[in-house]
């Protein structure tokens, strides 16, 4: 959507590609194999030479551009490290690409031409082509002096056609989850979140529901339409449909946290936790990326993903700490921190997912601060009421390269969301733990169905960029979401 970058393969050698710029990637040590060798040959050993003098060692997502190398018909040659070959995974195809075509997009250019993929796996093609396509978008949505350019066009030398465009519809997918995570409050709030959601339906052919204000009184849903009462904005629960499987097929319910701001209400923020806080919709922007990349896959599945949109906000309207609340469930919540908003949003689009019978649940939230301190920023906390549910989206998390790391769920921290008001409070007995009895509060409202709850408040947005990617929303999630749902 919006940008327009073509995806190619090419069967031309690398030395003859007319291109403004090539990649070849690099291994360390290690001899110039494939493609690298061939530009070493080339060039008449020029890689060789380089790589003795250590001025390139391979090392993972290294870039080092050559000016013009003799032999070579693009003017620019980028050398991407791919680190150590027997570490070679989807995660390091990803970044390694990602990491080029950063490099690159800091200028203008039409047609870059990558020669990354030896020999490669399929799914390594693919998420390296799905690399090149996010590296080059950047954060600069209102920048007029742009800090990446999209190159008209990217490549591929000597692979698949259909395996590229499988790698290009992924990362229009985490683009797209970027781009709304990118886009300013103003801009992003759960009416125009609802619109582009509509929009990529009708793009991708998905069906699609979207239950305004009125529609969500109807059907009870008192915990989130208490955090929406404080904004002018009003609420949203969009439900996306993707029947690619036999129709009697309970489907896979993917579920996001979509707080378009999150200033923590009445129990307010300080400026420095709110300043990133446009980012609070990112488990629904991640629902949203997979949606897309499943539909445009035609995976043989039934998925259904549910966006729960609000806006936390202060007025005199707001709710208020020591208010009660009724779910869609029937439960009672005694509310004691307005800032654990995400959790009574999840609580009744839970419930709301419920009712599509599905066979299992995952849900993305940027849900709390405690599982980065707990985790730090790179690292997704996991937590679960089903172990080999859990296993399933670990495992397809590692081989995607996005890294989650499982929390305990003992029934301890349960205890600590118990209220003598009302069924249970939303917030813990103090700040320790945190992200688990966040967790156990959102068990509440599974009824037992096989469930993974992800703690995205880490990755999902890098408050300085990386060597592959820039600052912002990240996009994770939606890779590994589209691995399980290939799975299931
Ligand atoms: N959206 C925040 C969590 C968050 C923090 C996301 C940092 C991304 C980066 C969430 O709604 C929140 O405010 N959580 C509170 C929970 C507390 C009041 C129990 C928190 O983490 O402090
Ligand atoms: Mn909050
Ligand atoms: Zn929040």
């Amino acid at each position: 959507m919006g940008r327009l970058m073509a995806v190619t393969t090419t069967n031309e050698r690398l030395a003859e590609l007319s291109a403004d710029a090539i990649v070849i990637g690099l291994h360390t040590e290690s001899a110039p194999s494939g493609q690298a060798e061939e530009f070493n040959r080339a060039t008449s050993g020029l890689l060789t030479r380089l790589i003795e003098a250590k001025e390139i060692t391979g090392k993972k997502c290294e870039t080092v551009t050559l000016l013009a190398p003799p032999g070579v018909k693009a003017k620019i040659v980028l050398v991407v490290g791919l680190g150590p070959k027997d570490g070679l995974d989807r995660g390091v195809a990803f970044r390694a690409a990602s990491a080029a075509a950063k490099a690159l997009a800091g200028k203008e250019r039409s047609r870059v031409g990558f020669f990354l993929a030896d020999g490669w796996a399929a799914e390594l093609v693919e998420a390296a082509v799905c690399g090149s396509v996010v590296g080059c978008v950047g954060q600069d949505l209102y920048r007029a002096k742009k800090n990446r350019f999209p190159f008209a066009e990217v490549a591929w030398g000597g692979v698949d056609s259909a395996i590229v465009s499988r790698g290009d519809v992924l990362g229009e997918a985490v683009n797209l989850t970027r781009r709304l995570v990118n886009e300013p409050p103003s801009e992003i709030f759960p009416e125009s979140f609802a619109a582009e959601a509509e929009k990529v339906a009708r793009s991708c052919g998905l069906s699609i529901e979207v239950w305004d204000q009125p529609h969500l009184e109807a059907e009870r849903c008192g915990s989130l339409l208490a955090v929406a009462r404080g904004s002018s904005r009003e609420p949203r629960l969009v439900i996306l449909k993707h029947s690619g499987g036999p129709a009697d097929a309970p489907p896979l319910a993917l579920v996001g946290k979509g707080v378009t701001f999150d200033s923590g209400g009445l129990s307010i923020k300080p400026t420095d936790g709110m300043k990133t806080m446009k980012c609070d919709m990112a488990g629904a922007a991640t629902v949203l990326g997979a949606m897309q990349a499943i539909a445009r896959l035609k995976l043989p599945v039934n998925v259904v993903g549910f966006c729960g949109l609000v806006e936390n906000m202060l007025s005199g309207n707001s709710y208020k700490l020591g208010d009660v609340l009724r779910a869609r469930s029937g439960k009672t919540i005694e509310v004691l921190n307005t800032d654990a908003e995400g959790r009574l949003v999840l609580a009744d689009v839970l419930d709301v997912a419920l009712g599509h019978q599905p066979a299992k649940i995952i849900d993305l939230a940027t849900l709390t601060g405690a599982c980065v301190v707990a985790l730090g920023n790179d690292v997704a906390g996991l937590m679960t009421n089903d172990q080999p549910w859990a296993d399933a989206v670990k495992a397809a998390a590692e081989i995607c390269g996005e890294p989650m790391w499982q929390l305990p769920m003992f029934a301890e921290f349960g205890e600590q969301i118990r209220s003598e008001v009302a069924d249970i409070k939303n917030v813990g007995d103090g700040r320790w733990g945190g992200a688990i009895t966040a967790a156990k509060f959102l068990e509440e409202f599974v009824n037992g169905k096989p469930w993974v709850h992800l703690d995205i408040a880490g990755p999902a947005f890098l408050e300085s960029s990386k060597s592959w990617l820039d600052a912002g929303g990240s996009g994770f999630g939606v890779r590994t979401l589209v691995e399980v749902a290939r799975n299931s």
